[in-house]
């Protein structure tokens, strides 16, 4: 099956990762939009436009199916992109609701991009409490891969003095920073990774594996971060 994934950047790839990991045999198309992220800023029309432009290039390479591996994208685009797209569409958030309906949580932490937390999508996802908390300088600096300044940086995102009982990484970024993030919270947290949900609950129809990555804007940092996170590659 010929699966398209796109996302502002490398974050996607986190997405990419577990889909590689749950159907290892399909073939991937992959589009990070370097040039334009990060995507957390933008407003959504500018999401809109750059959103229609990848699919674009995803239909040049005849993919079955399309996945958002996108969390801003997909809290405010999803429902028009579904409607309009030619191809069935997926967003990252897709499984969210079905997981928190088996799950008994309490109080649930969502971290994610300023876009996405203006959007509250998980105020519809999450059915007990939720704190909702916009990081926006975290995906520069993953972008970037400076690891010391997204280590500082935390502490001001991540409450301390509130207990929950389970984090949304509700950016897909935030899976290649999981570790830090797990340094700074209670070892019970359930930490929930939208990319692992999506694919490990999806069906796709196996072929044979191939992995065919375009980013918009080329860097040596991510050359290495491509390296680094595409470890069932
Ligand atoms: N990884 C994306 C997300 O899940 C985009 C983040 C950004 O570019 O700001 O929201």
């Amino acid at each position: 099956m010929r699966i398209g994934l796109f996302d502002s950047g490398v974050g996607g790839l986190t997405v990419l990762n577990s889909f590689l990991k749950y159907h290892p045999n399909n073939e991937y198309f992959y589009y990070g939009d370097t040039l334009n992220m990060p995507y957390g800023d933008k407003s959504i029309q500018e999401l809109y436009e750059y959103s229609k432009k990848i699919i674009d290039y995803l239909y040049s390479k005849n993919v079955d199916i399309i996945v958002i591996a996108c969390g801003t994208v997909s809290a405010n685009l999803y429902d028009i992109l579904k409607k309009e797209v030619k191809v069935p569409i997926y967003s990252v958030m897709s499984e969210l609701n079905n997981y928190f309906k088996e799950q008994k949580f309490n109080k649930t932490l969502v971290l994610a991009t300023t876009k996405t937390i203006d959007s509250h999508v998980f105020k519809k996802i999450v059915e007990k409490e939720v704190i909702e908390v916009a990081c926006p300088k975290l995906v520069p600096l993953i972008e970037s891969n400076n690891i010391e300044m997204v280590d500082k940086v935390l502490d001001e995102y991540i409450p301390q003095n509130i207990d929950f009982d389970s984090l949304v990484l509700g950016c897909t970024h935030y899976p290649i920073i999981k570790e830090l993030i797990m340094n700074k919270i209670n070892k019970n947290v359930k930490i929930i990774d939208m990319g692992e949900i999506l694919a490990k609950r999806i069906k796709t129809q196996d072929s044979f594996k191939k992995v065919d990555l375009y980013f918009s804007k080329r860097t040596e940092e991510l050359n290495k971060n491509v390296n680094n996170i595409l470890k069932n590659m």
